[in-house]
């Protein structure tokens, strides 16, 4: 095939959906005409909800891998696919399952929660798992007292024990995205647009959540900025997400929060930005790469997730 443009192969991959019966998930960090070509846009909790509730024979996964295998552990009958298999995550790479495993043995008879972001041999590990959007409900969810180990990020691990206030040891892991984040450059876009709201993810640092006006996971960033009546918003998270405020409020301005490093654009997710739409629609012609995982494996980390989708459902989230 000669090489095309988007429009081309935006066409084919619509064609491609239709003739194999294959849905498209997209996250919040994807570029805007991933987004846009998506059948459902979301946050990690709702594409996980929707992997698990939708008609498709094929699921076509823009988003990192961790997001894929959860959408084939909770879909093992429909074929999974991820457009680059190198489309990892940094904040589930700094937690090895070695050296876990040896964090919960000294730590013993604690519950094990685990952010979503993991690969699937910590989720093998964890007795529930969460997302940003639920982490509180599901650590106020387990009984007064019960002890708790988390991971990997360790600053919404942070943010969890403040919010609830329980017995929590927490992984020391983060994100390469989130950490970058400058509180310098945060505090002087502030001061040029003192209206501005600053809004974040709990992924960031301490010293960036403790100036944040509103935090919470893309999905309730998004949210926020629907229903709040400020117009200027300095946005600290992956910029991805500022496509869908745009379409939701094209009048209000929304800034992203500069990293530390000026020079560099590393407040963008560069495991996210591996997906790109020729490699969506080679991916939907050969189905492949696709998701492969040992059915042991794979009932063992169900477990855990299992749980954390039956306690968002019964809450409502
Ligand atoms: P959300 O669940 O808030 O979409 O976050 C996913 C993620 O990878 C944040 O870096
Ligand atoms: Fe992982 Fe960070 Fe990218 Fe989210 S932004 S997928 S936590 S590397």
């Amino acid at each position: 095939m000669t090489k095309k443009d988007n429009t081309d192969y935006i066409s084919e991959i619509n064609r491609l959906k239709k003739n194999k019966n294959a849905v498209i998930l997209a996250h919040y960090y994807q570029t805007e005409d991933i987004q846009d070509i998506a059948d459902f846009v979301g946050d990690s909790l709702a594409l996980s909800q929707k992997a698990a509730s939708n008609n498709a024979d094929i699921v076509l996964f823009a988003g990192v891998k961790f997001m894929a295998e959860t959408a084939k552990i909770l879909s093992p009958e429909k074929k999974v696919l991820l457009p680059d298999m190198n489309a990892g995550c940094s904040l589930a790479d700094s937690c090895k399952a070695e050296d876990f495993k040896k964090f919960i043995e000294e730590n013993p008879g604690r519950t094990v929660v685990t952010y979503v972001n993991t690969n699937i041999d910590i989720k093998v590990l964890s007795d529930i798992i969460c997302t940003s959007s639920n982490a509180v409900e599901i650590i106020e969810s387990l009984p007064a007292g019960e002890k708790i180990i988390f991971g990997p990020d360790r600053n919404l691990g942070n943010y969890i024990l403040n919010k609830t206030g329980r017995d929590i040891k927490v992984w020391n892991g983060t994100c390469h995205v989130h950490e970058e984040f400058s509180l310098e450059a945060i505090l002087k876009l502030k001061k040029e647009h003192p209206e501005a709201k600053i809004i974040v993810h709990p992924e960031c640092e301490l010293p960036i959540r403790i100036v944040a006006d509103f935090i919470g996971s893309t999905s309730a960033l998004l949210q926020f900025t629907k229903k709040d009546d400020s117009v200027t918003y300095i946005v600290g998270t992956e910029p991805g997400i500022i496509h869908q405020m745009r379409k939701a409020n094209p009048l209000k301005e929304y800034i992203p929060a500069p990293p530390k490093d000026s020079t560099c654009g590393c407040s963008e997710c560069n495991f996210m930005k591996l997906i790109t739409i020729e490699k969506i629609f080679k991916c939907l012609r050969d189905e492949k790469p696709e998701i492969l995982i040992d059915t042991e494996i794979l009932n063992k980390a169900r477990r855990p997730i299992m749980r954390m989708m039956e306690i968002s459902e019964k809450l409502g989230l």
